[in-house]
């Protein structure tokens, strides 16, 4: 019987610096088989250990068609991630999985995508980033609003600025605290709301955008990105958002994720709106 508890051992390929704090770790699994079939879809985690250190969820970067590796971002934020961040090239780290439900991809064709991330929030995102772009001509206009404390905090700065060449896609960045160097905008992401071509009146009507809005970040960041995106006429069942939870299992058993009468690590991590605001405590939730 398969125990779905055993990680496989993935070898660190390569290891791209993102801030003083974050990583994104490059991963070939040493299965062959398990290296060339592993499949997964946009907005899935897997669970990363260190043998005798600890086991995190974390979500898939990388994109389904990255055939052959998989990419994790991951913030030093404790015992395990501050562990990770000291493996180099070539050692060996555990993965199980992927996990979870996942964002819409195929649902979505012809509409307008928003993503709006804050910190640490554009990593899960940017697994299904990478996946519209692959069928860029399947959708209509992109916009990705992000942000970060400091320019220093920004995630995948050198693909950003290749994000910004693809056809019909906006990318804008704002920080909290500028540099000296920084020459963009400054302030929380819905500051940006404005450059979003969004809420075009029609007489007394206002038109709802063709849209679908991914989200994530902080909790604070998310509750007010929903009120500007209901404002500005997201239907509540076109707003996803990810969420996180502590977990331990990951796959259903052990109960830590639950969120009412959910399990975040197998009914989510991926929710819309419309969902969420149904939780007895949505607030909560979001937390
Ligand atoms: C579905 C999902 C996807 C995720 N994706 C990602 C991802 O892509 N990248 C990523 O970096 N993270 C991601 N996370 C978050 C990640 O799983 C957590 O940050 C995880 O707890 C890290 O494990 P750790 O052992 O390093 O941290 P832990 O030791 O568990 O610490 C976690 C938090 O607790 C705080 N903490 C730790 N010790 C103390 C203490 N003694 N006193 C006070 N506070 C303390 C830390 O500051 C930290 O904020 C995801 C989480 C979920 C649920
Ligand atoms: S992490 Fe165990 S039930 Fe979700």
């Amino acid at each position: 019987m398969k125990n779905e508890y055993i990680p496989h051992p993935a070898v660190i390929e390569s290891i791209q610096t993102e801030s003083f704090d974050t990583r994104t770790f490059k991963l070939v699994f040493e299965d062959k088989t398990l290296a060339e079939s592993f499949n997964y879809k946009p907005g899935q985690f897997v669970q990363v250990s260190l043998l005798g250190v600890g086991e995190a969820p974390i979500s898939i970067t990388s994109s389904p068609s990255d055939r052959g590796f998989v990419e994790l971002t991951i913030r030093a934020a404790g015992k395990l991630t501050r562990a990770i961040h000291q493996v180099k090239q070539g050692d060996r780290i555990y993965i199980r999985g992927p996990y979870g439900n996942s964002f819409p991809v195929d649902e979505v064709a012809g509409k307008d995508l928003y993503f709006i991330a804050g910190g640490i929030g554009l990593p899960p995102l940017r697994s299904v980033i990478k996946s519209v772009f692959d069928r860029r001509g399947d959708f209509g206009k992109i916009k990705i609003l992000y942000g970060a404390k400091t320019p220093n905090e920004l995630c995948f700065k050198e693909e950003i600025k290749v994000w910004k060449q693809i056809d019909n896609t906006e990318v804008l960045l704002t920080v909290d605290e500028p540099d000296d160097r920084w020459q963009g905008n400054i302030g929380v992401v819905t500051k940006l709301w404005d450059k979003m071509d969004l809420a075009v009146p029609n007489g007394t009507d206002m038109v709802l955008p063709n849209g679908v809005a991914y989200v994530c970040g902080p909790p604070i960041m998310i509750k007010f990105v929903i009120e500007k995106l209901l404002t500005s006429g997201f239907k509540d069942e076109d707003i996803y958002i990810t969420l996180e939870r502590y977990m331990k299992c990951g796959i259903g058993k052990c109960g830590h994720c639950n969120i009412a009468d959910m399990f975040v690590c197998i009914d989510g991590p991926v929710f819309t709106y419309d969902h969420l605001k149904k939780f007895p405590d949505k607030e909560g939730a979001m937390t």
